[in-house]
């Protein structure tokens, strides 16, 4: 199976859903524009593995933030990505296994986790659709 189609339409802002893709865990978030804001006011300096959120989302759809679920310490899956899952102390998600925090653009911000949750290829096909892979 090497890519997927998800509609993006279901997902409303402030929600993720976790997909399974090539056996791992996907998370595909809708970020509210405060979320988008929070991500964007980081100054770069302060961040371990140094990314903008523009970097890791596509052109005019900031608020699709897609990433692998699997944590980049020793590959856990992080919570945040359900309906009151914990979302960390930077509102993205939280690794429970030794405790890495990622923020809202799901940049690895505390805890052991050396690199950001890693954004896999992906493209729109339409304005409510993303193929992954
Ligand atoms: Fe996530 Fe160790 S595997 S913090």
């Amino acid at each position: 199976l090497a890519s997927i189609e998800v509609d993006l339409a279901p997902v409303a802002a402030g929600q993720a859903i976790k997909l399974n893709w090539r056996g791992k865990p996907v998370f595909v978030r809708n970020l509210t524009p405060a979320e988008i804001a929070e991500a964007n006011k980081v100054p770069i300096s302060d961040l371990r593995d140094p990314q903008t959120l523009a970097e890791r989302t596509k052109e005019g759809k900031a608020n699709w933030l897609i990433t692998l679920g699997v944590c980049t310490h020793l590959g856990c899956v992080p919570l945040g990505a359900a309906e009151g899952e914990n979302r960390g102390d930077y509102g993205g998600y939280f690794c429970p296994c030794h405790g890495s925090h990622y923020d809202t653009a799901a940049r690895i911000r505390k805890g052991p986790a050396p690199k950001n949750l890693e954004v896999p290829e992906y493209a729109f096909t339409s304005d409510t659709r993303v193929q992954i892979g």
